[in-house]
């Protein structure tokens, strides 16, 4: 059995590119494997926040995890401040990593462009991003695509470690999926569909109303002509929509093409909501129980209280082999 680990920001309301580039993995893995998966709190405050928000959507990601069919009986289930360990050991990861390194990142790029002053904190983000993986000693980090790069680093980081103190930490591979590894958004093909993106209209939300969903899918920008053809290059924006399509129905590309030929954008982009609605309906139900029932704050401790076990020995590990005196 490897162990699993992966987290999600509680920054906004979580997309149907979260579901399908992550969460959805986190419980296809939960039956093989050992996991860890959390909501990263202390990531989330790299950009301001309001206290009273964070709290809340910290909450919503928590009860989402369940509702997508994260089972707290299989997966500890937790959020990130509630281990001091991830806090201890992002800073030694810190200290690390090369500034350059840091500065390479396509995310902190993106993040940073064009604002006045950058917290210090988007920087050094993915230090913490690694200490969260090696904490657990994790063989898999699944993820979708834009995360690739920090993992990247977090393999970096766990060789040098390794090297300079002796080999203590597993090498993490990304488990990134083939299809829906990057769900783009819905007015424009070419940007990530993504939670902090200002216009509702760009993304699905997962707690979204059905008439909403409906809605937003009519609206999506779509290329000019009218086939429904798989073709990124030429056609970029029904080539996301039949993506998300084929992973909402689990019908291939060719079996979506074939059954909307010659019936144009309407109809596929009618039944593409219902699907979508047929998906996210039961877990919003699901979703909605679980916040009247108060289970989270349970599921919460007993999920952090299992994971500091684990996260505490690598901690006290490493500080011994780094040459830190032990309180006595
Ligand atoms: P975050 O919160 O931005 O996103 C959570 C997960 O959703 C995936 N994702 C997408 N997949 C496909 N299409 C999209 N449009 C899309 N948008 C988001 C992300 O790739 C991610 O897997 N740095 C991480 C959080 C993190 C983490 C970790 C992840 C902190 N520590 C340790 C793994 C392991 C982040 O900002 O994800």
């Amino acid at each position: 059995m490897g162990k699993v680990l992966s987290g999600i920001q509680p920054s906004g309301k979580l997309t149907l590119g979260n579901y399908i580039g992550a969460m959805r993995n986190f419980v296809k893995l939960q039956d093989s494997e050992e996991c860890y998966f959390m909501v990263v709190d202390m990531h989330a405050i790299t950009v301001p926040q309001e206290p009273e928000a964070l709290r809340e959507q910290t909450e919503m990601v928590t009860a989402l995890f369940i509702a997508a069919g994260i089972d707290p009986a299989k997966s500890n289930v937790f959020v990130q401040s509630h281990v001091p360990a991830h806090a201890e050991l992002g800073w030694i990861m810190t200290t690390l990593t090369g500034m350059g390194e840091l500065e390479r990142m396509t995310q902190f790029k993106d993040k940073s462009q064009g604002k006045e002053s950058v917290g210090a904190g988007l920087l050094v983000y993915p230090s913490l991003m690694a200490a969260d993986i090696l904490v657990y000693n994790a063989d898999l980090v699944p993820v979708g695509d834009d995360q690739k790069q920090h993992l990247e680093l977090t393999r970096d980081l766990a060789q040098r470690f390794n090297s300079r103190f002796g080999d203590y930490f597993t090498i993490p591979n990304p488990y990134i999926p083939e299809v829906g590894a990057r769900i783009m958004s819905l007015d424009d093909a070419s940007k990530k569909m993504s939670k902090s993106n200002p216009n509702p209209g760009s993304y699905i939300a997962l707690l979204d109303e059905p008439s909403v969903i409906r809605k937003k899918i009519s609206r999506a920008t779509t290329d000019s002509g009218r086939e429904v053809k798989y073709d990124p290059e030429n056609k970029p924006e029904i080539s996301n929509l039949i993506s998300i399509y084929a992973q909402v129905s689990g019908l291939s590309i060719p079996e979506i093409e074939a059954r909307f030929e010659g019936q144009g954008y309407g109809p596929f982009k009618k039944e593409l909501a219902e699907r979508i609605v047929e998906l996210l309906e039961p877990l919003q139900q699901r979703y909605y129980e679980i916040r009247k029932s108060g289970e989270i704050h349970r599921i919460l401790k007993e999920g952090a209280a299992k994971a500091s076990l684990i996260a505490n020995r690598t901690v006290a590990d490493v500080k011994e082999r780094m040459g830190f005196l032990a309180p006595r």
